[in-house]
């Protein structure tokens, strides 16, 4: 098992960035396979910050950085994050960074249909990042998008634009909204697209040529499984397959390549945007790990909702995702807490789940069951082994990783890249 697929095992957010940063210093190369610049990684290197929304997290470190064909691309959200990081001493070219030339393109319609969909649904939107991720990936199972290789045939595209603008025509005449300009959107693509088109090529070959040389791979999953349109929290989903299976027909490898598959797990749980979120606390225990974990998001700037650890969504998606070993995330933002209580099952009309089930009003009404340990009043950010943890805080790890069935391979303790705790290594296993 020389490759690794790293997945977020919550809503998002689960510190993925950090552990992603942490593993392609150690890879040869890192592959993105799914979302678009919804994501937000926050990488610290040697105190520096950097902030991702579509490249790969091994960009920064020079490592070879790949867009796979799952990915939806927004290619002036791409410019402007490229232009970003240069800035910040970043080099990025097309040795070191490849987009697959079969991926679809998120385009100015589809920004304008998210926003006019979130503002139709009133109470009940989904609260996306308002890129464009949901109508781009419908438009994309409809046959009708313009993909990355579309770019170098701009003069044939017409048939395509045809499909493409009759569609949206009808939807934004539901909306009151003026047809798509046609023109406009030809000319935004002729200026962007040699941009493009230096960092395009097949990239399955690319992969299968560094695989082959015996290259360490790491596949870098975006959101969490909870927010997987087939096995999250439906509606309340993103528009992709956010579980690890994706990394083999997002990138072009089959599944044997997967490899290890971390999950990414909270100590706590957090979620944005709308939707059920069983242990959510709306008191004063909320906001406290809201602010010891600084809860904002990362694209959108939005508060996120905190909780305790449900154990039940945890064990759920590391089955429906066949994760290998966890990571867990943020432990210090538990220290000093009096009481800590995690969610081992669920209450439902008289009935006890020990799962979440798939009805969205199901979903809404389950009420956690509660255990509850003593917290430690050490501190425990930065702790680089086990003898660096408080007793209490290795009994909560122990009881976590049993209730979720299982095994804990790396623990981190501070935004830093070696304030980590190494059980078992995802790239030795
Ligand atoms: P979309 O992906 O923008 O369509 O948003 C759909 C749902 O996924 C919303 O609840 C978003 O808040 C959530 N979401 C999308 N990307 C992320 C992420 O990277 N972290 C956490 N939540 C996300």
């Amino acid at each position: 098992m020389a490759n690794v697929t790293v997945i977020g095992a919550q809503w998002g957010d689960e510190g993925k960035g950090k552990i992603v940063d942490w593993l392609s210093s150690r890879a040869d190369a890192v592959v993105r396979f799914q979302g678009g610049h919804n994501a937000g990684h926050t990488l610290v290197v040697d105190g520096d910050v950097f902030k991702l929304s579509l490249l790969p997290s091994g960009i920064v470190t020079g490592t070879l950085s790949i867009i796979g064909n799952g990915v939806v691309l927004d290619p002036w959200a791409l410019k402007a994050e490229i232009e970003k990081l240069s800035g910040q001493g970043v080099s990025i070219t097309a040795e070191n960074f490849a987009i697959a030339d079969n991926c679809a393109l998120i385009l100015p319609l589809h920004r304008d249909l998210d926003g006019l969909r979130e503002t139709a649904a009133g109470s009940g939107k989904i609260g996306t990042t308002g890129r464009g991720i949901g109508p781009a990936y419908e438009d994309k199972v409809g046959r009708r998008a313009i993909r990355v290789c579309d770019l170098a045939h701009l003069d044939a595209l017409d048939p395509q634009l045809d499909r493409l603008c009759a569609h949206h025509d009808a939807l934004r005449a539901g909306f009151d909204q003026p047809p798509v300009d046609r023109e406009a959107l030809l000319a935004e693509l002729r200026d962007i697209a040699p941009y493009v088109l230096q960092y395009a090529q097949p990239v399955w070959k690319r992969l299968k040529k560094v695989r082959k040389a015996g290259a360490k791979i790491l596949f870098e999953g975006a959101q969490g499984v909870l927010l997987d349109v087939d096995h999250g929290t439906y509606p309340f989903v993103t528009s992709s397959n956010t579980v690890s299976g994706t990394a083999a027909s997002g990138s072009g490898l089959g599944p044997s390549a997967t490899g290890f598959v971390l999950g990414i797990v909270k100590a706590y749980t957090t979620r944005v945007g709308s939707g059920p979120f069983p242990t959510e606390l709306d008191d004063e225990i909320g906001q406290r790990l809201g602010e010891q974990g600084h809860e904002f998001g990362t694209v959108t700037g939005r508060k996120r909702r905190c909780g305790w650890f449900d154990a039940v969504i945890v064990r759920q998606s590391c089955a429906v995702s066949g994760v290998t070993g966890i990571a867990l995330t943020k432990l210090d933002v538990l220290d000093g807490f009096e009481t800590i209580r995690i969610c081992t099952g669920y209450r439902l009309r008289g009935k006890i789940l020990d799962y979440l089930p798939a009805h969205a009003a199901d979903q809404a009404a389950v009420e956690p069951i509660y255990e509850e340990m003593d917290g430690w009043q050490e501190t425990t950010a930065g702790a680089r082994s086990w003898a660096d943890l408080p007793a209490q805080a290795i009994k909560y790890i122990s009881r976590v990783q049993e209730l979720i069935e299982t095994p804990v391979a790396l623990v981190s303790t501070s935004p830093e890249r070696d304030d980590t705790i190494l059980v078992r290594d995802p790239f030795m296993d």
